[in-house]
């Protein structure tokens, strides 16, 4: 891959470099994403799921469908996307992945700063006391309750709820401070988190898309790659390795 003369001087000068990522980032390590063709919330509502009041009321089949998902996480692998993206840190001092995954898959291919704004599909709490459980849980007599008797809920952001917000306020952070804002394999739809995207131009940092489509905010991107994350990533890594040798 040749890449622009611009794109390619901004890599020689830039330190801090920010990767927002989302579902495509991990569609090819078989992970479904939420919108376009195959994507989950053609088959199911968002509203019947991934809310409150749909845990309060069949809190059984909110934690079937979750499983369901851990299920497939827990067999699938950091592709080459991810990859690269942990591999920047070796060629940059200060990269920052800010993903709204909860599948872990960052945290697996080896990057160290990771902000999750949707939450952790690995954690659980207590909807009355908060209380966490991080094991592993039994559900042999129903939906796994506290101590306390309160019911147990994935520790995943829903619908109509606040983003964590130490998550939030470090990636507005980030997002603010970096030289160059990867947007990867997000559709760019769900706020406040697309937010970010906007924050970042207006603090004049460099915005490079990947993704597989055109999306909300391709007309704000400097640059675009159209094409899969698990290509396109590795081929500008490529393109940074000659960027610094050339400084050396
Ligand atoms: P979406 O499913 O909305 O978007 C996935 C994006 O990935 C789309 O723009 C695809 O074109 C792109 N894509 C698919 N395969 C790709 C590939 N191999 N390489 C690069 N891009 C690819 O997922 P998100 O933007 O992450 O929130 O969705 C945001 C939030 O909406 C999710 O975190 C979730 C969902 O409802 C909650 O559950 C709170
Ligand atoms: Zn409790």
């Amino acid at each position: 891959m040749e890449l622009n003369k611009t794109f390619f001087n901004k890599l020689a000068v830039s330190e801090k470099i920010v990767f927002f990522t989302g579902a495509g980032i991990s569609a090819e390590s078989g992970i479904p994403t939420f919108r376009g063709k195959d994507g989950i919330w053609n088959k199911l509502k968002p509203e019947e799921l991934a809310n409150f009041n749909a845990f309060m009321r069949n809190p059984q089949m909110v934690w079937e469908w979750y499983n369901h998902r851990k299920k497939i996480i827990h067999e699938s692998n950091p592709n080459a996307g991810h990859i690269a993206i942990a591999e920047f840190e070796k060629y940059f001092d200060d990269v920052t992945v800010v993903t709204q995954n909860i599948d872990n898959l960052h945290r697996r291919a080896g990057s160290k700063k990771i902000y999750e704004l949707h939450g952790n599909i690995e954690r659980n709490y207590c909807i009355d006391c908060k209380t966490f459980y991080n094991k592993e849980l039994d559900f042999s007599e129903g939906v796994p309750r506290c101590k306390c008797g309160g019911l147990i809920r994935p520790d995943v952001v829903w619908f109509g709820e606040f983003l964590p917000a130490d998550q939030l306020e470090a990636s507005e952070k980030a997002a603010i401070n970096s030289d160059i804002f990867f947007v990867v394999g997000t559709s760019a739809v769900v706020y406040p988190a697309a937010g970010l995207v906007y924050t970042a131009k207006r603090s004049g940092s460099y915005i490079v898309e990947v993704n597989i489509e055109e999306t909300e905010v391709s007309s704000i991107a400097d640059i675009s790659f159209f094409g899969e994350a698990g290509k396109v990533l590795p081929e500008i890594l490529e393109e940074v390795k000659k960027v610094k040798e050339k400084r050396n």
